[in-house]
């Protein structure tokens, strides 16, 4: 029996992510293609059929198209009960000018939970190993059918249906690393906490460092370029430290004995941002609990190379298993995370507080 599966990604990454499959599952045959969403169909008899790439955003087993909630019920009556729901829009091929529409995916997500009763279960947070059922919306402009899809929920995947949640881009930050980390954050899970220790490397101008600080966190921002005025204001209350040299010049007295997270987001290459993740580890390695890792996709070139990339970074990080995907914020790159164990005797602090 041959199996249909679906992908979705970033649309400006639908090149890479077809290339990086063919090398990985010469199996898959295209089936069906729109911006950001792909169908494939195999014959081999796999137990987990559906693509995994850094590209992939979402995926799972497509069960067909649908117009109306009626259509996703019919199509969903075959798996078994209950079920999980995971509505969500597919990325715009230009995110900074067709944001996302809200209010469109929670109405056809009221309409599907109608429409199925008690088969399905009201919160769309998945536990691993439940069954979701993925309901995949047109981005906003297109006027495509619905891709109805499932997956079996497990660690690899974000909490969030499709996998990640937009952040939309509030006027008064420093640049669109905003975005992105907030976005980092919730698909990572990384468990910040206030008081907590971050080391940025490429911190300037400072929308990342800014979500941090927002957030309760401890920053030293590590850039030879200048940090925005709103970062540099915490540090008048000790909160925001700025390092102006390159990363890899970083010395042991610059950082305070515990740092407790890493972040890269330099405009390097990936070989290069090894090169200076791997000072910052051997300066502190011992006390940070995690990586969060943004790694530049120059070229084709770089995109051949990433799963020995990948495979680096878990080595130098100490870890046997990365996550990675790309953000909805982001543009030629992949974020990693590589969650390490805590360190040994770290004491719990207060919960982080809501950014604004
Ligand atoms: C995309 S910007 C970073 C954006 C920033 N994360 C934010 O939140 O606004 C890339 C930055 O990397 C910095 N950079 C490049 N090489 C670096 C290195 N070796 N060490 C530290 N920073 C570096 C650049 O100066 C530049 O400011």
């Amino acid at each position: 029996m041959p199996a249909f599966v679906f992908a979705t990604c970033l649309p400006r990454s639908a090149a890479w992510l077809k290339r990086d499959l063919a090398r990985t599952r010469p199996d898959l045959r295209l089936a069906f293609s729109r911006p950001g969403l792909l169908t494939m169909r195999t014959d081999a008899a796999l137990a987990e059929p559906e693509p995994v790439s850094p590209f992939v955003r979402a995926s799972g087993h497509s069960l067909g198209f649908a117009d109306t909630a009626a259509e996703v019920a019919a199509l969903a009556a075959t798996l078994p009960h209950p079920l999980r729901v995971h509505v969500f829009a597919r990325d715009p091929a230009d995110p900074d000018r067709d944001p996302e529409d809200p209010a469109t995916v929670e109405r056809v997500r009221a309409e599907v939970l109608a429409a199925l009763g008690d088969a399905a279960l009201p919160e769309p947070r998945a536990q691993a190993g439940e069954l979701v059922l993925d309901v995949v919306l047109p981005p906003p402009g297109l006027s495509d059918r619905m891709l109805v899809g499932w997956h079996r929920h497990d660690a690899r995947r974000g909490d969030a249906p499709g996998g990640v949640r937009r952040v939309s881009l509030p006027p008064d930050v420093p640049s669109r690393a905003w975005a992105k980390l907030e976005e980092a954050l919730a698909w990572s899970r990384l468990p910040l906490r206030e008081g907590d220790v971050v080391v940025e490397i490429g911190a300037a101008p400072g929308g990342a460092a800014l979500a941090l600080l927002q957030r309760g966190a401890e920053v030293i921002g590590i850039d030879p370029a200048r940090m925005d005025p709103r970062v540099m204001a915490y540090g008048e209350r000790g909160r925001f430290r700025h390092l102006g040299i390159h990363a890899e010049r970083v010395r042991t007295a610059d950082l305070p004995q515990r740092v407790d997270w890493l972040v890269l987001d330099a405009n390097v290459s990936p070989h290069r941002a090894m090169t200076a993740v791997t000072h910052l580890l051997a300066l502190r390695g011992r006390s940070i609990r995690g990586l969060l890792l943004t790694l530049k996709l120059n070229d084709d070139g770089v995109v051949d190379d990433l799963p020995q990339l990948l495979a680096r970074v878990a080595e130098i990080a100490g870890v046997d298993a990365l996550r990675v995907t790309q953000l909805p914020s982001a543009h030629q790159e992949v974020v990693v995370w590589a969650a390490r164990e805590p360190a040994p005797g770290s004491t719990p602090r207060r919960a982080a507080r809501a950014p604004r």
